[in-house]
């Protein structure tokens, strides 16, 4: 009855469209950064994984811009997967697990067909040591990500995420670990829940987004 509850959970949020919390907004005490921050359910006891993203207040639409992903992951999860164009295929997707040292692994990848994601050197990640930490529940990870707001879509087309208003982000929620748990190229196992929600970039955009970032990255 679980599994038929948790289709019936993905069902739900791929029917809204919608995230059952919307954004709001995050001061990070650790890093500085303003973040815009959205619970993504994955289990209807209320676990969730939570998402947030901060980009620089001087890009233009219609360009690539670098962004910050922090992540908030519970240690039952296998792994966990954003897909920075809202859906599976042709896309930069970042799929994200816990090493066995407690450290964040992120992976870089990319699909054109449904099945699994290869590793993608289109989108580089830079994680921060601030921001990143582990403790009994929780992973989290911050990361500068260079690649994820513009790709090449399968028409050859090129496409934009939006610095200015909302744009479709998805999840998928595996709970069955890497077999390579340390590799960034391991296999992984199918998800179990995927969704789909509008995150707000407009009010994720930070003043000092370079000096910020470049103190974060040395
Ligand atoms: C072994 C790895 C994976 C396999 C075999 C796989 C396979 C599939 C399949 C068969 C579907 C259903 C398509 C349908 O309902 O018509 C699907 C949907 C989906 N998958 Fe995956 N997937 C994998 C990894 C990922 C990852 C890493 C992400 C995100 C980072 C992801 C995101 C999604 C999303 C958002 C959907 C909903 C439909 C869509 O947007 O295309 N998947 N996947
Ligand atoms: C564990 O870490 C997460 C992520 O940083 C945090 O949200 C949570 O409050 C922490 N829990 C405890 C008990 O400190």
């Amino acid at each position: 009855m679980l599994w038929t509850t948790w289709l019936g959970l993905a069902a739900a949020i791929l029917g809204t469209g919608k995230s059952a919390a919307a954004d709001t907004v995050y001061r990070d005490p650790d890093t500085g950064l303003v973040f815009t921050s959205n619970f993504e359910l994955y289990k209807s006891d209320g676990h969730g994984i939570t998402v947030r993203i901060a980009i620089p207040d001087n890009v233009q639409s219609y360009t690539a811009f670098d962004a910050v992903i922090q992540m908030v992951i519970p240690n039952e999860v296998g792994w966990a997967g954003l897909a920075w164009g809202g859906s599976m295929t042709n896309n930069p997707l970042l799929v994200a697990w816990r090493g066995t040292s407690n450290n964040a692994v992120l992976s870089p990848r990319w699909a054109s067909s449904h099945v699994q994601p290869q590793p993608y050197s289109g989108a580089q990640y830079t994680l921060f040591k601030t921001g990143t930490k582990t403790n009994a529940t929780h992973t989290q990870f911050t990361a500068l990500c260079k690649g994820c707001t513009s790709w090449t879509a399968s028409d050859g087309s090129t496409r934009y995420l939006s610095p200015r208003g909302g744009n479709r982000l998805a999840f998928a929620y595996s709970p069955t670990r890497p077999a390579s748990p340390n590799s960034p190229t391991s296999s992984l196992s199918i998800h179990e829940v995927v969704g789909y929600w509008q995150h707000d970039f407009s009010q994720a955009a930070n003043a000092n987004f370079e000096a910020t970032v470049s103190k974060l990255v040395s």
